[in-house]
């Protein structure tokens, strides 16, 4: 029997997984600098968390959600996205609480049953930051700034970033009206799913991907005229703290966003490079969602960027490569010495100590193959030197290969570690 990776997921494979880690990393650096501490949460979590933050009219909860019943007939759902389970955590968190505002980041998979196309997958990454608890227009810039960097770090320092305000309790009402009133008029063009969104989100149709509704939510109402006194200067306040920081942004009066925990603040970052998907990333203000999931008043904001879309923005996919040299090929120079070099190896990774920048990176051999073919093994995987780990304890000869000649011989391991570590030194060690 053969089996194949599931539809619309996939393996990352070295050197690509290489890239990935890089990456991710160049983001943790970007957000600890910014204070965002990381919280790890499970990937299912009870299905009403989703439903109720979400939202039951959105197409994720609609038809994209992994759902099971588990043993106990609980429904459970895979995480499809990162807020509301970082809210659940943060509510259950005393110590997360006390922190004011909270400053919180996660990277990890999600899980969404859509169509497969490119940048479109079922299992995808993302890296998102959460801002807890801060209600002014500062945190919004804070957040778009802070994902702003995090796409110069990694090498994208040009981006769209859309901005929109939903607006909140007092005049999303209103502009959901308009925008139902203009539908209702053009009835006979929308699709079956906006047919049935026009009774039970109109928002909705804005955000409808079926090129056939496209025309219309082009010629939708913006929401800008719609917004009462209080979101239109939270918005103008963010535009003006973005123009400080040097960011251009877009207005986008149309941009609703696929989840309707939403309140104020939206927006979308674009890079050119990715086609039709071409949204790196998005986030939003939630000033309602602690409260509904039973927490005090907690005004928030946060944005997800999606990693395998951030990863093709980057460039071109590596030519498949080879793993990365030794710098130590452990040679048993007989049968009986194969353990003693394992254990040579282990020693040997750890030269330089507790504080050397990274170990050694060293390799031995597991087949029992000849020293002979051992050899051929080193000199193929392009080991820097090579260790031979005589039968009878007689030191350890050393050769170097990119010379080709044979090194001073130690007499034991603390000697062989020394020698190394001195020759190491001044490269990569630091202590
Ligand atoms: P979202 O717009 O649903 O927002 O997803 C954010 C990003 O995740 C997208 O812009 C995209 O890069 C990536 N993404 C989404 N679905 C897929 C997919 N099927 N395949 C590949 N990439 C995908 C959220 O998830 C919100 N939680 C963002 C947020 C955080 N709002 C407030 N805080």
């Amino acid at each position: 029997m053969k089996f194949q990776v599931p539809r619309g997921t996939r393996d990352i494979l070295p050197p690509d997984s290489e890239r990935w880690a890089a990456i991710e990393t160049q983001a943790r650096t970007i957000l600890g600098s910014y204070g965002y501490r990381e919280v790890r949460t499970p990937i299912f979590e009870s299905t009403d968390l989703f439903v109720r933050s979400v939202g039951e009219s959105t197409d994720i909860v609609r038809k994209e959600l992994y759902t099971f019943d588990d043993r106990k007939g609980r429904s459970l759902t895979l995480r499809p996205e990162g807020t509301a389970p970082l809210v659940r955590a943060y509510l259950e968190s005393a110590g997360l609480r006390q922190e004011n505002p909270g400053r919180l980041f996660y990277l990890g998979p999600m899980f969404r049953y859509e169509r497969p196309q490119a940048g479109r997958y079922r299992q995808f990454w993302q890296i998102g930051a959460e801002l807890l608890g801060a209600a002014e227009p500062a945190a919004d810039a804070e957040m778009i700034d802070l994902f702003v960097a995090i796409l110069r770090a990694v090498g994208l320092p040009t981006v769209k970033v859309l901005v929109n305000s939903l607006g909140d309790d007092a005049c999303r009402p209103v502009y959901r009206d308009r925008v139902r009133a203009y539908f209702e008029g053009h009835v006979d063009r929308l699709c079956t799913d906006c047919r049935e969104r026009l009774t039970t989100n109109p928002l909705r149709i804005l955000d409808c991907k079926v090129p056939a509704c496209q025309p219309l939510v082009a010629d939708a109402p913006g929401v800008l005229d719609s917004l009462c006194d209080a979101c239109r200067d939270h918005f103008a306040a963010v535009q003006a703290a973005l123009r400080a920081l040097g960011i251009d942004v877009d207005v986008a009066p149309r941009l609703v966003r696929g989840l309707d925990y939403y309140t104020r603040t939206v927006f979308e970052v674009h890079v050119a490079t990715l086609g039709a998907q071409n949204a790196v990333g998005g986030g939003g203000r939630y000033d309602k969602l602690v409260g509904e999931f039973g927490g005090p008043d907690a005004p928030s904001i946060g944005f997800s960027i999606g990693m395998d879309r951030l990863v093709m923005a980057t460039g071109k996919p590596l030519p498949a490569g080879g793993p990365p040299e030794p710098d130590v090929y452990v040679v048993a120079r007989a049968p009986g010495a194969a353990v003693e070099a394992l254990a040579v190896a282990r020693a040997l990774r750890g030269v330089g100590g507790p504080g050397a920048a990274t170990p050694l990176r060293v390799m031995a051999d597991v087949q029992a193959r000849s020293a002979s073919s051992q050899m051929k093994v080193a000199s193929r995987a392009g080991a820097k030197r090579v260790v031979f780990v005589p039968p009878d304890g007689d030191g350890y000869a050393v050769r170097d290969m990119i010379g080709g000649n044979d090194e001073m011989k130690q007499p034991d391991l603390d000697a062989l570690r020394a020698w190394l570590r001195a020759r190491r030194a001044g490269s990569t060690e630091v202590a």
